[in-house]
């Protein structure tokens, strides 16, 4: 092959393309980046967040100890009102235990450990950790104590002991220890090794505070289960108020908006809030009137709190926690996945108010969680005649799938909203699923529509994990970073200021693959209770009647086979359940199916999915929901490649299935404008190698390389199975390389 790169034509400017998205989902802050090393440190753990939480949770009594968690008129932070009440006998207490399995000590680290307490009389309370002990006298007021802890030895289980060595009853209030050492030394820190490992990327944006996270929730904003609301994020950490977070848990709020938006500018990134927009999505509520103003006022008054001066309210909560100067904020997202005609009212009366308030803001729509499909479209539709910035994607699909698609976004128009994909991963942490995913990532650098791209989720406490796959896990001791952290990594830290053209001669697309749309179909019960009949599947060799049946549960009805094209129609009645029915089509011997799902997720869509051997896509989706005792015709159609489901002889769903049409490298060029630089990428899926020739004269050439076979994946026991490589080539007039297999490569090629 023979690569002719074009450094002095400038094509499109690559701004800040590649970034982060943090979620608090898997533990990914209390128990992950939040330094805190306490596990309930305010005794207001509750039910309400988890079924099997209490205000203990997390601690244990030491020795002869009656410990009891009461609300307190006096507490000291009104917002966390619970204290705990600890009737010690000699030498007992309370300690706690972390985290997940057990709180990690390392043998010589400096912890600060700080406590909210007082006694009904002075009492002298000592506190232990791993060999480590400090005492304090407290007295009859709620008072802070504050002390540095040093483990002598490093525990995987260690227990933080307060203890009374003469008995005697004592109240806590809040109990914190974070070591000193956290990520650029914040006293309200986080912990090292990860954000560490997140700046080294050199991140452009960083997505926060997460996708489902900010539109799940009752609609009171004041509410414990109310949905994300940053201005309860903000102020004295002890007296934030705890959230019921809907991945299950509680958040403490210890990470919030101040601390996003420190994070950013330690990273040198623009920070990228979301904002709810007066809607709980997966609950159907909607928030009207005064509520509704009420959302749109906090989306306003975030840019107060991120670049107003102290005679603003939020400018002058941001100064008094120490931060004078502005935040950048440049944009902002209204709304995570809002599919809904609702969202799109909503969105217009937002982006009024944001953009009297500060018209530099760029404002980000969403497109919903689908790539395709009607609401989708609708969210493009939106977006370009609401005029806004960028319009939010989301998608989790087959690596398969990122193979068919590299070019996805080649045709999208470049004027008008860009396109921000604010979430996607194919479904691994397998070198295959990275190379996928840098395939695709080669097409978002050149298409001109796409500004901003972000992998998703970001982190994953490996006992906590509610979805998978993510770009780094860790536990309470060690960091483990995943083969798509490292293609993150190489594409953010090499992304360059603009591309140029290039030619590949001898890169033509290798034959497409065969994709067989043939094979059985099925009819599956969602946990529902449905009457189906006349039943009729016709195909170029007939028809077939199937009696009519009841279907309950998880039942299936096996319909037949079709080579090819089909037709199936059925009509369905609910006569019990939730949802409605998926009906499976194209089931080959080798495991791949597509299916049409009619009422899933909540009876709320109809999506047509495809199943692959390493993983599954949604391709189109529509929004319907199965009504109870009404007939509906359910018709679906396979013509070619082309899928297409109707209800009530109405179009539902159409898609056009994309086979995979596999080219020997997928490549992307740009240039870095300070050094000069002219950066090449280059993402060879396939097992051969591919020889290249590249004529540009450089002084040296750099290379960066990730190389393992597809099924390699790191481990904590394996962390650096897939682990990229830096080396030079022999500069001068022109780069001779071979590809190896399965591999990412950077070439620099320095002027
Ligand atoms: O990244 C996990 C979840 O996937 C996000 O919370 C949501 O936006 C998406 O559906």
């Amino acid at each position: 092959m023979h690569i002719k790169l074009y450094p002095e034509q400038k094509g499109k400017p690559l701004g800040n393309l590649f970034g982060l998205f943090f979620e608090d989902l898997n533990h990914a802050a209390d128990g992950g980046l939040y330094a805190e090393r306490i596990q309930n440190r305010d005794f207001e753990f509750d039910p309400a967040d988890r079924p099997d939480y209490h205000a203990l949770t997390g601690w244990k009594t030491v020795g002869e100890a009656a410990v009891e968690v009461t609300q307190a008129d006096d507490a000291p932070f009104p917002n966390n009102p619970h204290v705990a009440v600890i009737r010690a006998g000699v030498g007992a207490g309370i300690a706690n235990t972390g985290w997940g399995s057990g709180m990690f000590a390392e043998a010589g680290e400096r912890c600060r450990l700080v406590l909210w307490a007082k006694a009904d009389a002075d009492l002298r309370l000592r506190a232990e950790l791993c060999g480590s002990e400090t005492t304090f006298t407290v007295g009859p007021a709620w008072s802070r104590y504050e002390a540095i802890l040093m483990p002598e030895e490093t525990v995987d289980r260690a227990e933080l002991r307060i203890l009374a060595p003469a008995g005697g009853t004592f109240r806590l209030a809040t109990v914190s220890l974070m070591p000193l050492d956290t990520y650029k030394s914040e006293e309200n820190g986080l912990r090292r090794d990860l954000a560490e490992a997140l700046a080294e990327m050199k991140p452009k944006f960083l997505r926060f505070p997460g996708g489902c996270l900010t539109h799940d929730g009752t609609l009171d904003p004041d509410a414990r289960d109310g949905i994300y609301n940053w201005k309860r994020t903000v102020g004295p950490v002890e007296n934030r108020p705890a959230r019921r977070n809907n991945w299950h848990y509680h958040q403490t709020m210890g990470l919030g908006f101040f601390e996003y938006f420190r994070f950013c500018e330690d990273m040198g990134c623009e920070p990228l809030p979301v904002v709810n927009a007066g809607m709980d999505t997966h609950h159907l509520r909607f928030a009207e009137g005064e509520l509704f103003e009420r959302y749109v006022q906090d989306a306003v008054d975030l840019i107060d709190f991120a670049k107003g001066g102290p005679e603003t309210e939020w400018g002058r909560v941001r100064c008094e926690m120490g931060h004078p100067a502005p935040f950048r904020l440049r944009y902002l997202a209204v709304g995570n996945e809002e599919i809904y005609e609702r969202f799109h009212r909503n969105m217009a009366r937002f982006a009024e108010a944001i953009r009297k308030k500060d018209p530099t803001v760029e404002l980000i729509g969403t497109a919903g969680p689908v790539c395709g499909g009607k609401p989708y479209d609708m969210g493009w539709a939106y977006a370009r005649e609401q005029k806004l910035d960028y319009v939010d994607e989301h998608y989790y699909q087959s690596p398969e799938w990122f193979l068919a698609h590299a070019d996805h976004y080649r045709d999208y128009p470049a004027d008008g909203p860009k396109v921000f994909l604010g979430e996607y991963a194919s479904w691994g942490n397998r070198m295959r699923n990275a190379l996928a995913e840098a395939a695709y990532m080669t097409g978002l650098q050149s298409a001109p529509a796409v500004a901003l791209a972000c992998y998703a989720p970001m982190l994953c406490h490996a006992e906590y994990v509610n979805w998978q796959p993510d770009m780094l896990w860790f536990d309470n001791r060690r960091i483990l970073k995943t083969a798509n952290y490292h293609v993150q990594s190489m594409f953010m830290r090499h992304q360059g200021d603009c591309s140029i053209p290039f030619e590949a001669v001898g890169n033509d697309p290798l034959p497409e693959e065969a994709l067989d749309m043939g094979g059985k179909i099925t009819v599956f019960a969602d946990e529902t209770d449905v009457r189906l009949s006349d039943i009729v599947l016709s195909t170029p060799d007939g028809e077939t009647k199937l009696p009519d049946t009841t279907l309950g549960g998880r039942d299936t009805l096996p319909i037949g086979d079709a080579a090819g094209d089909f037709t199936l129609s059925l009509t369905m009645r609910r006569i019990g359940g939730h949802r409605g029915i998926a009906i499976r089509f194209g089931e080959g011997e080798d495991g791949e199916f597509f299916d049409w799902t009619v009422g899933g997720w909540q009876n709320s869509d109809s999506g047509i999915g495809h199943r692959r051997k390493y993983g599954g896509s949604c391709l189109t989706q529509s929004n319907f929901s199965v009504e109870d005792g009404r007939d509906i015709r359910l018709t679906l159609s396979v013509r070619g490649r082309t899928i297409t489901s109707f209800v009530d002889g109405e179009i539902l769903n159409e898609t056009d299935v994309k086979p995979i049409r596999l080219k020997p490298l997928y490549l992307a060029a740009s240039v870095d404008e300070r050094s000069g630089d002219v950066i090449l990428k280059a993402v060879n899926v396939r097992e051969e190698p591919v020889d290249a020739v590249i004529p540009l004269t450089c002084s040296r050439c750099i290379a960066e390389q990730l190389c393992a076979a597809p099924d390699a994946e790191n481990t904590f026991d394996n962390p650096d199975a897939v682990k990229p490589v830096v080396f030079e080539l022999p500069a001068g007039e022109q780069t001779a390389y071979t590809f190896p297999g399965d591999s990412v490569t950077i070439l620099r090629f320095k002027p």
